[in-house]
């Protein structure tokens, strides 16, 4: 199930455990894939980034079944689950340190009395599917668990007889094998072939630098995304509290553009309405889920503060963010029909995102918002 000679950097893949066949010739939404692109690893999952939520970002290794089952409660009261945030995803800490005598890994009994499966069949009653993880060491990060590095097969069949549906598999402990071959340090280059997503970066934490820090890196990697593998600038901090309202909109939108797995990353059972509304915004989660799959791109940075980021959609439409990376002054922000990729006669409408409202003007050739510190704008153009 692993990639047969893990690489020492941070790779998380995300498996379909039952059904691993990588096809090479399914091409990817229709006429609208483009020639040339292709779905990566064509197991029905993945055709749009993966969305649902982690125990990591919020609650590290103090997990528990009862927090993974209000959790999944909490995900259909609020509605986040309708939105579509369907994968309930256990982190590091959920086993044993010790695998039993036939060598599987076990749930550890204190904190998962009921066990894993147990645990996947109530997330599945709540019509949710289930994620675990691992890490192609011999230990996980935390090195609280065993890792499965040597137990491939043995751990793929535990999971898949508990019925889970998500891999998350780190890359910590693996005796750095293939430590000479630092030339494959970008997993987006090979991820593709055994996951559906792969993490782009470092480790994201709940603050503007970390989240800026990351989408960054990841921008490099724009071409290797498409329908069926994913870049993973790392899990949401939106609603953790290191940030404030307008820095998580600007991570959400962000995450949006690029095509991240839209994985949330804070306690879901005390939300507040602030984070629930930038979670569920449903016109911003279709530009997340649009079936083109282009991954949004830096298109424009006119200095150290202003940017322009746009993506491709359906429908001959694009997506446009204008951010303002700068802490202290209001921009007037630009985005030309030549930065975008739009032919200069083509006249657009123009839906922002975050007001729900369709502007009254008609734009051709330039579209232009003033936009507060460290915020952004997030448009739809429709030509019309
Ligand atoms: C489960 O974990 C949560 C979050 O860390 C904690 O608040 C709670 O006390 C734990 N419950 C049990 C029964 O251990
Ligand atoms: C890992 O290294 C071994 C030799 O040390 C080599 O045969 C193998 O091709 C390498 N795998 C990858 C994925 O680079
Ligand atoms: C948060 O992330 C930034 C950028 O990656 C890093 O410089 C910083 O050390 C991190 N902080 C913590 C507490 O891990």
């Amino acid at each position: 199930m692993a990639p047969k000679n893990p690489i020492a950097v941070v790779v998380l893949l995300l498996l379909a455990l039952s059904c691993l066949a990588v096809a090479t010739d399914v091409t990817a939404g229709g006429k609208n894939g483009g020639g040339g692109r292709r779905v990566l690893v064509a197991n029905g999952p993945g055709l749009t980034p993966q969305m649902g939520w982690n125990s990591w970002n919020h609650f590290q290794s103090d997990i528990n079944e009862t927090v993974v089952r209000a959790t999944a409660d909490a995900l259909v009261t609020t509605g986040l689950a309708e939105a579509g945030y369907i994968y309930v995803n256990v982190d590091d800490c959920w086993a044993d340190g010790k695998r039993d005598n036939q060598g599987h890994m076990v749930a550890n009994p204190r904190t998962f009395p009921s066990g894993i499966k147990a645990l996947a069949d109530y997330v599945h009653s709540k019509g949710l599917k289930f994620g675990i993880y691992s890490s192609a060491g011999i230990l996980t990060c935390s090195k609280k668990m065993p890792g499965s590095l040597g137990h491939e097969d043995t751990d793929a069949k535990t999971f898949a007889s508990w019925g889970v549906d998500y891999l998350k598999y780190d890359n910590c402990n693996t005796l750095d094998i293939n430590e000479t071959l630092r030339g494959n340090m970008d997993v987006a280059k090979w991820g593709g072939l055994y996951g559906n997503s792969w993490r782009t970066t470092v480790d994201i934490n709940d603050t503007w630098i970390s989240m800026m820090d990351n989408i960054d890196k990841n921008d490099a990697f724009a071409q290797y995304a498409k329908p069926g593998g994913w870049n993973d600038p790392d899990m949401l901090e939106v609603g953790n509290g290191g940030m404030t309202y307008n820095e998580y909109v600007v991570h959400f939108s962000l995450w949006v553009i690029a095509k991240g797995p839209l994985i949330i990353g804070c306690d879901v059972t005390i939300i507040s309405k602030e984070t629930l509304g930038i979670l569920s915004n449903s016109e911003a989660i279709a530009i997340n889920q649009d079936r083109l799959g282009v991954q949004g791109k830096k298109v424009r940075k006119y200095d150290d503060e202003i940017e322009v980021w746009a993506g491709r959609l359906t429908r001959q439409r694009k997506a446009v963010l204008l951010l303002n990376r700068g802490a202290a002054c209001s921009r007037l922000i630009t985005a030309t029909w030549l930065d975008l990729g739009i032919r200069l006669s083509v006249t657009v409408e123009a839906r922002d995102v975050w007001k729900h409202e369709t502007l009254p003007d008609k734009f051709t050739g330039s579209l232009t918002a003033m936009v507060e510190p460290h915020s952004c704008k997030l448009f739809i153009l429709t030509p019309v």
